[in-house]
């Protein structure tokens, strides 16, 4: 491959996750940027999965359905002449650190709102992490061919709520049973809405030229004064599209439409290949790393376990930052300073797992490995280097856990060390040796009773506990690192990489003891791996 055909394939990418509330209307989303992308096989494993999603906890029935999870984990399409990589954000029950860390993982992210809830909690939380990175947001407006919340009403929501300047691409003519389509204020012309549709491309939808076309008021003459005036409102009140702001994150364009009906999904696709950044650069904890660089670098974002469960093997989900991923290629892995060979990595087209042959920057490929791999990990051509930008994120629940029979106690230590290491949950030791779990879902905590229970043979008793959340610490000098202890004591405890924690019983009482400690810093991340030497 020439160099010019290398910077070619890079730019053609565009890799992003879709952030939503559940019922928001991801997964019909998913759906419909799949018929687009001619994935259309595709569109019936996601809702496959979905129906699948409140399997019971027996062993074998998360198996399949994380089995299930693990083709639909990473779906790459082509469209307009781009490779497409969407990466799913799991959500409902599967809510884990993983639903963050794949937003580590984008160039940038599609918002589904429910235009009759308007912004939702998981959504502000989703948010939060894109902003770490000043990941660009793309928004679609959902299910306007429902009963919802005034568009205007809605725009304001966003911005108030997220803190995201919101510039509408498309205005919605009227909603529910009167709904009429959009206007498209960027061509200048309203799309007519043809409901049930399974595929219509632009080319086939009914378009008319013109906001003061009277054929638009022979059409819809009650609906168009009330249009224009919003139309002008909007356009007085908020500031032109600037591709700049959208690229810093601070500015999201905004489509309406009806992802069932698959009206106006297309807008959103065609914004993606036309404005979201191809593979950007990714800072190291030493210098930034440019996607053109001829070297094969990048790091995991995600691991999953125990596909077999006869076997400790576990796929490690890797973003490619630069270079050619070449099948049966030697890497470095610089958090073990030791060399790996890359045999058989996976992607996950369509339904089936195929043999990956090329990736470059922006791809996703899935490394089988018997836990050498860890989430935050960076493989390279040599170079000894840590991507940043892998965190640890606070955990929302906890659990104590001890063995059933005390003499597994030093096996439990050992598995719940290694799980902790790996990323599958976090791991707390207080003062005494009692052992804290905390995660973001809950779904994390099974899997990892059931990883305990078959790869290290040791049964846990798990009990609730007065923790509602923590915050990594760092202190100014030791002397206030030795006051605070002496404090606070029993409400500190170290990670698996020995960092101290707070373990807050309420919002309440960590704002008073941040007051009380005003040299303290309480930080609500933390990265995985630290410089490598
Ligand atoms: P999620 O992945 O964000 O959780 O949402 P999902 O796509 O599953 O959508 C949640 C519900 O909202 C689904 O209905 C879906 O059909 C519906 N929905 C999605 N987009 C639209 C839209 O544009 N208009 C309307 N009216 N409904 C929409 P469900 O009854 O829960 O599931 P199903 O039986 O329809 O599959």
């Amino acid at each position: 491959m020439s160099t010019q055909e290398f910077l070619a394939e890079i730019n053609k990418r565009r890799t992003f996750a879709i952030i939503s509330h559940p019922d928001a209307g991801k997964t019909t989303l998913t759906e419909k940027l799949l018929l687009f992308g001619g994935a259309i096989q595709m569109a019936g494993a996601v809702r496959g999965r979905k129906a699948n999603r409140h399997a019971t906890s027996d062993w074998m029935e998360v198996e399949k359905q994380r089995g299930i999870s693990v083709t639909s984990s990473v779906m790459q399409f082509e469209y307009d002449d781009h490779i497409i990589n969407l990466l799913d954000t799991p959500g409902h029950e599967d809510f884990s650190e993983d639903t963050y860390r794949v937003l580590t993982a984008v160039d940038a992210a599609v918002m589904v709102i429910d235009a009759a809830k308007g912004v939702e909690a998981q959504t502000i939380k989703l948010l939060e992490v894109c902003r770490m990175r000043n990941t660009p947001i793309i928004t679609f407006i959902n299910k306007l061919d429902r009963e919802v919340k005034d568009p205007l009403e809605l725009m304001g929501e966003i911005e108030d709520v997220l803190k995201l300047q919101c510039v509408p691409i498309t205005w919605p003519i009227g909603m529910g049973k009167t709904f009429r389509g959009v206007f498209s204020l960027k061509d200048d012309k309203l799309v007519r809405y043809q409901a049930g549709q399974d595929r219509l491309t632009e080319e086939e939808l009914e378009t008319i030229s013109g906001l003061n076309n009277p054929e638009l008021d022979a059409l819809y003459p009650m609906e168009m004064p009330y249009v224009r005036d919003s139309v002008e409102l909007i356009q007085g009140a908020t500031e032109p599209f600037s591709l700049e702001k959208f690229l810093a994150g601070q500015q999201s364009p905004v489509f309406f439409g009806s992802g069932v009906n698959n009206f106006g999904v297309q807008d959103v696709l065609d914004a993606l290949v036309a404005w979201a950044p191809a593979p950007q650069p990714r800072a190291t904890y030493t210098r930034e790393v440019d996607p053109s660089e001829k070297p094969f670098s990048g790091f995991v974002f995600k691991i999953q376990a125990n596909m077999d469960p006869r076997h400790r093997d576990r796929i490690a989900f890797f973003r490619v930052c630069s270079g050619r991923y070449q099948p049966g290629m030697k890497v470095f892995h610089t958090r073990e300073g030791r060399d790996m060979k890359m045999g058989n990595a996976l992607t996950f087209m369509a339904q089936d797992r195929v043999l990956m042959t090329d990736a470059v920057a922006g791809d996703i490929i899935g490394i089988y490995n018997h836990g050498q791999l860890h989430i935050g990990d960076t493989l390279t051509e040599g170079e000894k280097m840590g991507f940043t930008g892998i965190p640890n994120f606070a955990p929302e629940m906890f659990r104590s856990a001890r063995p059933k029979d005390p003499f597994k106690a030093k096996q439990l230590q050992k598995g719940l060390q290694e799980l902790g290491e790996e990323g599958a949950i976090q791991v707390f030791t207080g003062e005494f040796g009692n052992i804290m779990l905390g995660a973001v879902g809950f779904l994390q905590f099974e899997i990892v009773a059931q990883r305990l229970a078959t790869e290290y043979k040791v049964d846990a008793i798990y009990e609730s506990t007065d923790v509602s959340t923590a915050r990594w610490l760092s202190f100014p000098d030791e002397q206030t690192k030795k006051d605070f202890e002496r404090e606070q004591g029993p409400r500190m405890a170290t990670d698996v990489n020995g960092n101290l924690v707070y373990l807050a019983t309420s919002i309440y009482n960590l704002e008073t003891t941040m007051k009380h400690w005003p040299t303290v810093t309480f930080f609500a991340t933390r990265e995985m791996h630290q410089q490598i030497d």
